[in-house]
């Protein structure tokens, strides 16, 4: 038995009879799209699983929806069930960027196309998804870094501490490189320490806690890949008895609400926006690809970027 018949019925055993077979939705002309979440892990996570939801009902498209907990192994599982189960489209946000080859196979082997949905995955063929969707990480980063550049006011070097993103994964791979190209131009900004916080407050606030008892009083600038760190360090730095935004300048991704009431207090200097609203565009693609259409092969999402200084203004206006 070759390795994609046998990863399909293993799948299949692993699913409700009544799943693995063609539903009621399909009876009734329905699309059937299998959705694989990461989890939910941060403010911006959440908002972009109810874009998903809302617009899926939106559209009257049947949405199996499965949340990995941020574990690369279960949204494996879940393609592998989508499989099983014959869905139309399949449709993923990768935790991390490589090892998804054999599953990816899997699906084309199926003739079931897949759309990658706010993070790429780091696979030499190409053909193996149809359509990516979502934010320029690379180009976030970089307009973290020309902020700062354009924006820091002291004199001297200025010492940087970053809060990655998950390991591995795209937005931090990716929110790194960017910002890192920008501020290599002026060599007196340096990173002094680079730790992942994995995207959530709980680990933001721990490992700020970790810079601020080795490095203190030399840290100038916290570059966070998201607002949910930015948030958990901001409760760090008070807690050190610190001011956030003044005796350190704090940078982060996403422009979420949380952000903006970051903002709002005075203690986030800067969010550079990643919308998570991909939900009507993803679901707009999936009638397009059923209806026969050729996609894009990169879907790229328009963003800007919010200083502290229009927050107040801009709240009122924001979606997520
Ligand atoms: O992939 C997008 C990133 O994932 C967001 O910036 C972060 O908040 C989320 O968890």
């Amino acid at each position: 038995m070759n390795n994609t018949r046998r990863h399909t019925l293993a799948a299949l055993a692993a699913v409700p009879a009544a799943l693995a077979f063609p539903t009621l939705a399909r009876a009734q002309g329905k699309i059937v799209l299998g959705f694989s979440q990461i989890g939910a892990e941060s403010e911006w996570r959440t908002a972009n699983t109810e874009s998903i939801k809302a617009a899926a009902k939106e559209h009257g498209i049947e949405l199996k929806f499965s949340d990995a907990q941020q574990k690369q192994e279960n949204q494996i599982k879940a393609i592998r069930s989508f499989i099983a189960q014959k869905v139309d489209v399949i449709a993923f946000s990768p935790v991390v960027e490589s090892g998804w080859g054999t599953v990816l196979r899997e699906a084309k082997a199926a003739k079931i196309p897949v759309i990658l949905t706010d993070r790429a995955v780091n696979e030499k063929d190409d053909s193996l998804w149809v359509t990516f969707m979502g934010s320029d990480f690379v180009e976030e980063g970089r307009k973290s870094g020309r902020w700062l550049l354009e924006n820091y006011k002291g004199q001297g070097d200025v010492n940087i501490v970053e809060l990655q993103g998950t390991v591995g994964s795209a937005p931090a791979i990716d929110r790194k490189k960017g910002f890192e190209e920008i501020i290599k131009a002026q060599p007196r900004f340096k990173i002094i320490r680079s730790q992942t916080g994995d995207f959530t407050r709980a680990k933001g606030k721990e490992v700020m806690e970790a810079f601020l008892k080795a490095e203190g009083k030399k840290i100038n600038v916290l570059y966070a890949h998201n607002d949910d760190m930015a948030i958990g360090a901001i409760q760090a730095i008070e807690e050190a008895g610190l001011k956030p935004a003044k005796d350190i300048i704090i940078i982060s991704i996403d422009a979420v609400k949380g952000a903006f009431e970051a903002m709002m207090a005075g203690k986030l200097n800067v969010s550079v926006e990643c919308s998570p609203l991909l939900g009507p565009q993803l679901m707009q693609a999936v009638k397009d690809l059923k209806a026969g259409k050729t996609l894009p092969r990169r879907i790229v999402t328009e963003e800007g970027i919010f200083p502290m200084e229009v927050a107040a203004k801009e709240f009122p206006k924001r979606k997520y």
